[in-house]
């Protein structure tokens, strides 16, 4: 899926089914993704809290996402890559934006993702201008934690929910070719995808967005003991893993391992 084509769903209304977008941050699961057939591929600054281990995605630099936008562009996956732009990478100036958002782009990425509405508009605009594609990311966006007061579903109230929508369509009209919505009411999300010309995708947002994102690590089982209440879990790679590794410990220990065919003569 090519930028044009994510933007386009909401024009082809003949789209029987919602777009898919999940995470990845290493060539395992940039391989694991592209083989499951999603539509677009985020390389998310939820990198911090699920592969690295921080409290929050304040932790995370550029130099963590070009390495690993990098690793997933490696494998060469068909669908689009996108990069997330992590703190205080563009909220420093416009031109500070623009570059950062180059280099997500020379690591392999086809556009970028940045939080924030109208406070963000002039990087949005700038990243942009250097022919660079960019998702918006509306609602509880991690990186406003400490000004959210922790991580706190937005749009309650009717004049926050108004702020949203407004917020979505000046990321539209500024050129965002899809914007994420995350932790806000359903009706919220539905009322800000009505608003817009361009996909939305939902997470933690009910099911009226163009499409869903969720992080890899939560559908597999490797998320940790703090998956949100809308992270659906298909798999406990965790458990599996843990297994693996005790059998082949206890293989180790019995001297059932290694075996003459794992063994060089
Ligand atoms: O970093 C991330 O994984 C994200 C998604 C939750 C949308 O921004």
């Amino acid at each position: 899926m090519t930028v044009p084509t994510a933007a386009g769903v909401r024009a082809s209304k003949g789209r029987p089914e919602p777009l898919v977008m999940v995470t990845a941050y290493d060539a395992p699961s940039a391989r694991a993704v592209a083989a499951a057939g999603v539509d677009v591929i985020l390389v998310g600054d939820s990198l911090a809290m699920v592969v690295l281990g921080y409290d929050d995605t304040l932790h995370v630099t550029m130099r963590d996402l070009v390495r690993h936008t990098s690793a997933v562009a490696r494998t060469a996956p068909p669908q689009l890559v996108v990069a997330d732009m992590p703190w205080t990478s563009f909220h420093l100036g416009p031109s500070k934006a623009a570059r950062n958002a180059a280099k997500l782009i020379r690591a392999g990425a086809g556009a970028v993702k940045l939080e924030g509405g109208l406070k963000r508009l002039e990087a949005v605009r700038a990243v942009l201008d250097t022919e660079v594609p960019v998702m918006g990311h509306l609602g509880l966006t991690p990186q406003s934690l400490h000004m959210m007061g922790g991580f706190r579903v937005q749009g309650r109230e009717p004049a926050a929910a108004k702020v949203l929508v407004e917020e979505a369509i000046a990321l539209a009209e500024a050129g965002c070719f899809a914007i994420v919505l995350e932790g806000m009411p359903a009706r919220v999300a539905e009322e800000v995808t009505r608003a817009v010309t361009v996909p939305t995708f939902g997470i933690g947002a009910g099911n009226s967005c163009d499409g869903q994102v969720l992080v890899f690590h939560d559908i597999v089982g490797l998320g940790g003991p703090r998956a949100p209440r809308f992270a659906r879990q298909y798999a406990d790679l965790e458990a599996l893993a843990r297994q693996a590794v005790s059998d082949w410990s206890a293989d180790v220990r019995s001297r059932r391992f290694p075996s003459a065919s794992e063994t060089y003569s």
